[in-house]
């Protein structure tokens, strides 16, 4: 365990009430354990203020936030054929200040639009829209820059962003490439095709050096594509549809955020986070009211580290059955019944619950140990409407490995100083700096194989591109390190059945091999890919790859 992760996590149990086990984190789980009957020294503890005692903050007593459905404000001519329009919004990125939670003081946070998170798109399968992101950010940076990071030198201005659609089919000019960003008072126009399934994206900051901050501030929002096949399907639909993005913050007893620094005021960046409150929606333990009969869940992992393992409890006892129907990248082939659903950071799963055995009782919504919202179903009508789970959903064709024209190894490592501190992560042992390595050919597949050397999960995640998971197997973490071979140390493990969809976010597990097969498909250039722990991913856990024109 590296020391600087240790203070972390022994900060972070001091500080917290609510202390919830990263399932990613086997050894940071010892520490932490280990760390809460250690006395903290003085110095160590200072730099957190005061925290908040999320336990004296009486739970339910706000409604669910839903962010609005965005609305253009105009049309402007399709970039691929200016004989048509598309319709044109503009979403401004600024301050704002918004009631986490209806005891505290109001939180100091960015959105977009006046909303944090942002307002939800919502639109269809090759219904292109084009958005004007401005950059209307105060002046000075809130959260602290580490200014020894790779894209974040004090040449940099302090405040800059650049916005990516996550899970987008988007060309290389619109996909928010992490050194485009820009500064106050500039904007640029994307332009999003959307020529993929029906999913539940999300957009968010990729800002070089510093996402992990603007993100933390709170610059990210749902985007909805829906498609043929999600419509004949009978699904909830409208109030019945719940959008939950779901992440944690540390918060002081002011109400306001703190992101937690390492001991060097030169150096503040920490190699992960969890923090004392979990907020759905970007607000404290709120509740919902339902109907006794069936609703969808869209649910999104938008924390910087924390892993939730998301599920519905009655009454402490009994979990509540999801009819789970998706994941990152759309319909699964048919609905599979689950208690439990575990989303790294950036993944999503998509969900059918039946509220009417429920009536008239109230749920909660949990991850493991910790309570997120309160679910309060109506008492029966004279007849309830109960759920009957659709067959099939969306036929998903598996890529058979003799499809890929060439397979990559890629390792993850963590890079340590001498006394065992990390100092960052490394795809593939290269720096973000040094030149493309990774140059597939458009539309040809590929298999990845992501050798994870560190004792981290780490959720990779590819641009661009949609992928299926193959496997994943364990090797000999120590043999791979001294001698470069690979020699592995048990079976093949299937994908989790709910991982049988198309993803673009991966759980590459600590001593295992992870392969993926992905289909370079939509558009050429530079795009990249990372891990989505935003920690990792700002310090050198990313790497740009290029999709190339096919060389016959
Ligand atoms: Cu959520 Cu580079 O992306
Ligand atoms: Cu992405
Ligand atoms: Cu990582």
């Amino acid at each position: 365990m590296s020391s600087r992760r240790a203070f972390l996590q022994q900060a972070a149990t001091l500080a917290a009430t609510l202390t919830l086990k990263n399932p990613s984190l086997a050894a940071a789980e010892i520490y932490l354990e280990r760390g809460a009957n250690q006395n903290a020294k003085q110095d160590t503890v200072q730099h957190y203020a005061t925290p908040l005692d999320t336990s004296t903050l009486r739970p339910w007593v706000d409604p669910l936030f839903i962010p609005e459905i965005a609305q253009p404000i105009g049309s402007r001519p399709d970039p691929d054929d200016p004989s048509r329009t598309l319709p044109f919004y503009r979403l401004a990125m600024s301050e704002m200040h918004l009631k986490i939670h209806r005891d505290l003081p109001p939180t100091r946070v960015w959105g977009f639009n006046n909303s944090s998170p942002g307002p939800i798109f919502e639109t269809r399968s090759g219904h292109g829209l084009l958005v004007e992101w401005a950059n209307e950010l105060p002046t000075q940076h809130f959260l602290p820059i580490d200014h020894t990071l790779h894209g974040a030198e004090p040449d940099k201005p302090d405040v800059r962003s650049v916005i990516h659609l996550h899970g987008g089919r988007t060309p290389a000019a619109s996909d928010g490439y992490p050194e485009d960003w820009y500064v106050r008072g500039q904007s640029r126009i994307y332009h999003y095709p959307n020529r993929q399934d029906a999913a539940l994206l999300f957009y968010h900051d990729h800002t070089m050096g510093i996402n992990r901050l603007n993100i933390y501030a709170g610059l990210q929002g749902l985007f909805i594509i829906r498609d043929e096949v999600e419509d004949s399907l009978d699904l909830p639909r409208g109030k019945y549809e719940i959008p939950l993005l779901l992440f944690d913050r540390f918060l002081l007893a002011n109400g306001q955020l703190n992101y937690p620094v390492s001991p060097d005021p030169k150096a503040p960046w920490v190699p992960e986070i969890y923090c004392n409150a979990m907020l759905v929606n970007g607000r404290f333990a709120p509740y919902l009211d339902v109907e006794p009969r069936s609703y969808r869940f869209r649910v999104m992992n938008g924390s910087n580290a924390r892993f939730f393992r998301v599920f519905i409890s009655q009454s402490g006892s009994h979990d509540v059955d999801l009819h789970v129907i998706g994941s990152d990248q759309g319909l699964l082939a048919a609905p599979l019944a689950l208690k439990r659903i575990l989303l790294a950071p950036a993944e999503r799963t998509d969900f059918v619950v039946d509220f009417a055995p429920f009536a008239g009782q109230n749920l909660v919504l949990m991850s493991d140990g910790l309570q997120i919202m309160q679910i309060r179903v109506a008492a029966a009508p004279v007849k309830s409407v109960s759920f009957t789970a659709p067959k099939t959903l969306h036929p998903i064709t598996r890529t058979p490995e003799t499809q890929a024209i060439k397979t990559r190894r890629l390792t993850l490592d963590e890079i340590m100083d001498k006394v065992q501190q990390s100092m960052g992560m490394l795809l593939n042992r290269t720096r973000w700096s040094a030149p493309i390595t990774e140059k597939p050919a458009l539309d040809t597949a590929e298999i990845w194989e992501l050798v994870n050397l560190t004792e981290d999960t780490h959720p990779i995640h590819l641009h661009l591109v949609r992928f299926q998971v193959l496997d994943r197997r364990p090797f000999d973490v120590f043999l791979y390190q001294d001698k470069g071979q690979l020699r592995y140390t048990g079976p093949v493990r299937q994908p989790a059945p709910e991982e049988l969809g198309w993803k673009d976010t991966v759980r590459a597990e600590s001593g295992t091999v992870t392969r993926i097969i992905v289909k370079f498909e939509g558009y050429t250039g530079r795009y990249v890919w990372h891990c989505h722990i935003l920690e990792h991913e700002d310090n050198e856990m990313m790497r740009p790859y290029e999709v190339v024109v096919a060389t016959t």
